[in-house]
This record gives structure tokens, C-alpha cells and sequence, in this order.
């Protein structure tokens, strides 16, 4: 291993859903199902701009596509009817769930004397975490429902650096979500993007999977 490159970063701070374990199916299959009953049409295309968007974001953008308005008493049982479908979807999950290569990466982290961080919106977060049994792998977890902004907003990213007394620019975000790149870039980080290069333009680098996560490359 190259120590001089590792000198740039003092953290890494991963996204979850669609990085580190396949919720985003999860997600994507309990959104699906609340569009249908919406008269929404919903595929892969309108789900990729929801990935890394927070739930009431995620509703809002559904609910426009459709052909009436919402009370807000109306949007908020939506919300909570998805919450629930998502809720049983990841409530059968173990440590087999993870990704290829998702705790290695996390380990190599460790072992090059990284802090580690986690920042998703999702406020399942802690009960994924705690399902894939990979709490202690992170020296800070942001909490989803302490937040005021969501992603592209850099306030998360922000949050996990202070937290890990590490300058933004000493920082590699790694995501799935173009939303989620852009808020690593806001947030004046080094992006390392989980996917493809043609969706996610704005990451400095682009990887298929965690499987391909190699430190010396950023
Ligand atoms: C992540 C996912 C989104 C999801 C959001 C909120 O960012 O990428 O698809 O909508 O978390 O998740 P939650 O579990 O709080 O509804
Ligand atoms: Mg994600």
C-alpha cells in the first residue's frame, strides 16, 4: 500500500442504502408498490433521482407525477403505509445481506488509520446497522432525524466530518445516489461514486462496487 496517498484523507464517510448492503431495492420495491396505489407510473428511471432523498422528499416527488393534491394528514399516511412495507421488507436481514467487499473496504479504512463514517438519511439506519451486525465498524453514525436538510444538501457529510474532527477536504464520501455525490461535493469532499460513471457525472471517481474499493486509487 502507497502510505503517502493515504496522508490525503483523515475520514471515509459511506452512504448505506445501495453501498454497503441492497436496501435500495427495498426501497425501490415499497415505493413502487405505494405508486400503484397512487396511479403513479413509477420504474428504474424516476427511482434513480429518489436515491439518497429523504422520505417526505421522496413522497413529495411521487405525488407530483399524480393527477390530484394531498393534505398533508393524506401525505404523511402515505409516508408512514411506505415506511411500514420498507420496515417488513428489511425486517428478515443478516450479515449475509451485505455487499461484496463492504467490510473489507470498512476495514481497510481502519487499517490505514481512517476514521469511519456513516452518513445516510434513512432513519432505519441504526436498525440496519445493528441487522447486518456492523455497528462497530463506524466512529460515527449520523442520526437521519436530527438532521434539517437532506442530501444534495451537505449538511450530512458536514456533520460526520465535525464529528470525526476531520477537515472536509481530508474526507472521501463514498455513494450510490447522484444526490449523494453532490452533497460529498458541497460539502467539499473528495466523491467516490458506487455505480455508474454515465449517472454519476459529478463523483471524482466511479466504482461498481465495494468489491473494487481500493484506497490507493483516490
Ligand atoms: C436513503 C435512501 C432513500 C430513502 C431515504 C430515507 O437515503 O437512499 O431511498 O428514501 O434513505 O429512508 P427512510 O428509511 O428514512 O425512509
Ligand atoms: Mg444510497
Amino acid at each position: 500500500m502507497n502510505t503517502l496517498q493515504h496522508d490525503k484523507y483523515d475520514a471515509v464517510i459511506f452512504d448505506l442504502d445501495g453501498v454497503i448492503t441492497d436496501t435500495a431495492r427495498y426501497h425501490y420495491l415499497a415505493w413502487m408498490r405505494l405508486a400503484n396505489t397512487q396511479g403513479v407510473h413509477f420504474d428504474e428511471e424516476f427511482n434513480e433521482q429518489l436515491k439518497g432523498i429523504d422520505r417526505m422528499g421522496s413522497l413529495e416527488r411521487i405525488l407530483m407525477a399524480a393527477t390530484r393534491q394531498y393534505s398533508l394528514a393524506e401525505k404523511l399516511a402515505l409516508a408512514e403505509e411506505k415506511n411500514a412495507q420498507y420496515v417488513s421488507l428489511i425486517s428478515n436481514m443478516t450479515p449475509d445481506d451485505l455487499l461484496p467487499g463492504a467490510v473489507q473496504a470498512l476495514d481497510s479504512c481502519r487499517a490505514a488509520g481512517m476514521k469511519v463514517g456513516l452518513a445516510s438519511v434513512s432513519k432505519n439506519a441504526f436498525t440496519v446497522l445493528d441487522k447486518l451486525g456492523i455497528m462497530d465498524k463506524f466512529d460515527y453514525v449520523v442520526d437521519a432525524a436530527k438532521l434539517a436538510r437532506g442530501k444534495p444538501d451537505p449538511e450530512i457529510f458536514l456533520k460526520a466530518a465535525c464529528a470525526l474532527d476531520a477537515l472536509p477536504a481530508r474526507c472521501l464520501g463514498v455513494e450510490d445516489a447522484v444526490a449523494g455525490v453532490a452533497s460529498i461535493k458541497a460539502a467539499g469532499m473528495t466523491a467516490v461514486g458506487v455505480g455508474e460513471r454515465s449517472v454519476l457525472a459529478q463523483a471524482d471517481f466511479v466504482i461498481p462496487g465495494l468489491a473494487c474499493f481500493d484506497l490507493n486509487n483516490y
